[in-house]
């Protein structure tokens, strides 16, 4: 990709592909101080107001920047790389690819904790980390007065739901959620009732001392790209039909109707919903609804399967943080008469992890 000027006008040339840049465009970008606030980097001015029939007076065009004079007196000077980078428009963790991952996991980056943590290199290197297997794992978390809150609110800020700011996991008499029990959970999403699903799950150890209690992960996209090649027809009436989610508590009704497989606008893994407990498919034709449960029960025996789960025990200071959208976590069942355990969990949603990502690749020049 290059930048090109020919008769005031400012081309931009993409594997052999010329297109003018609209000059209303590079007016918009106008930086100079009285037009830009150097701190928050907004706009001083409003650009609905510049006229429509704005034009290139003069232009300069050096290795590194674009300089132009519009016709309405304004001069800026701009640098071809910032001008190139808005060309794809695409998110920056996009870039970092996902990789694919099954019960052959074996070693995880761990990453200790320390006060400097949220604002240094090994943060970045977590979230990296993150984005590439869709959970990470910190080490030592400091464990009392709910530190979760703060950890959670040093990345980004807690999304709060009708459990509260976070929510204690242990076996509790009248339990709301089967979370708050000592049973098993099979692989699940959580939350896939709320509108928007909370992005990312925390989960912090504060005691762990009875056998069984182990937590389990699955990559949903694993499984999902599994599907896919070897069941299209049960992938395809997933990623069709929008199932509805419900969770009735005390005082609220949440429903949500979604896809079990959600793809984006190019048909690529989004989102995964999986919670068996809490789904109700519509009442659709019988030949549909035969195929529907023939798939639901093909990829919960894929999500349930050995092939992709991995087990381990988290410890106490142990902090889990996983993607809600494409991993399922469960736990395995334990006694609870045998001892404490007690996890604390909270959410985070996408733009806490993206606005520190991004944050600390500026701040290293990474
Ligand atoms: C939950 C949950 C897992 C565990 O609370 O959402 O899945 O290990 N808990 O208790
Ligand atoms: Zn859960």
């Amino acid at each position: 990709m290059k930048i090109e000027q020919k008769d005031k006008k400012v081309f931009f040339e993409n594997q052999g592909l010329k297109k003018e840049i609209h000059p209303f465009w590079l007016r918009e970008r106008v930086n100079g101080e009285s037009f830009v606030d150097k701190k928050t980097q907004q706009r001083l001015f409003d650009p609905t107001e510049i006229k429509e029939s704005i034009e290139i007076d003069s232009l300069n065009l050096s290795n590194n920047f674009l300089e132009v004079t519009f016709n309405d007196g304004t001069y800026t000077k701009l640098a071809i790389e910032n001008i190139l980078k808005e060309f794809s428009n695409t998110n920056e963790v996009k870039y970092i690819d996902k990789i694919e991952w099954d019960s052959s996991l074996r070693i995880f980056k761990n990453f200790e904790f320390r006060d400097d943590l949220f604002e240094g290199k090994e943060m970045y290197k977590a979230l990296v980390n993150f984005y590439q297997y869709g959970f990470v794992i910190f080490k030592k978390v400091p464990t009392k007065n709910n530190f979760i809150v703060k950890f959670a609110n040093s990345i980004g800020s807690v999304r709060r739901t009708n459990f509260g700011e976070f929510f204690n996991v242990k076996s509790k008499p009248n339990p709301n959620d089967l979370a708050y029990t000592s049973l098993s959970l099979a692989p699940h999403t959580d939350n896939p009732y709320r509108n928007p699903v909370p992005c990312i799950q925390m989960l912090h150890c504060i005691e762990n001392e009875v056998t069984g209690g182990l937590s389990t992960l699955v990559d949903g996209f694993t499984v999902t790209q599994k599907l896919k090649k070897d069941f299209p027809d049960f992938y395809e009436i997933l990623t069709k039909i929008k199932v509805r989610f419900q969770f009735i508590d005390q005082k609220v009704v949440l429903e949500d109707w979604a896809e079990m497989i959600q793809l984006d606008e190019s048909g690529n893994f989004k989102q995964v919903r999986f919670s068996p407990r809490l789904d109700f498919v519509p009442l659709i034709d019988k030949e549909k609804l035969d195929l529907y449960y023939h798939a639901r029960k093909k990829i919960s025996e894929l999500y349930n399967s050995n092939e992709y789960k991995i087990k381990f025990k988290l410890s106490p200071g142990d902090l889990l943080m996983m993607d809600n959208y494409r991993l399922l976590h469960g736990r395995t069942s334990y006694e609870a008469n045998e001892g404490k355990r007690f996890l604390q969990g909270c959410y985070i949603d996408y733009d806490s992890t993206e606005g520190k990502l991004k944050f600390l690749k500026r701040k290293f020049n990474f």
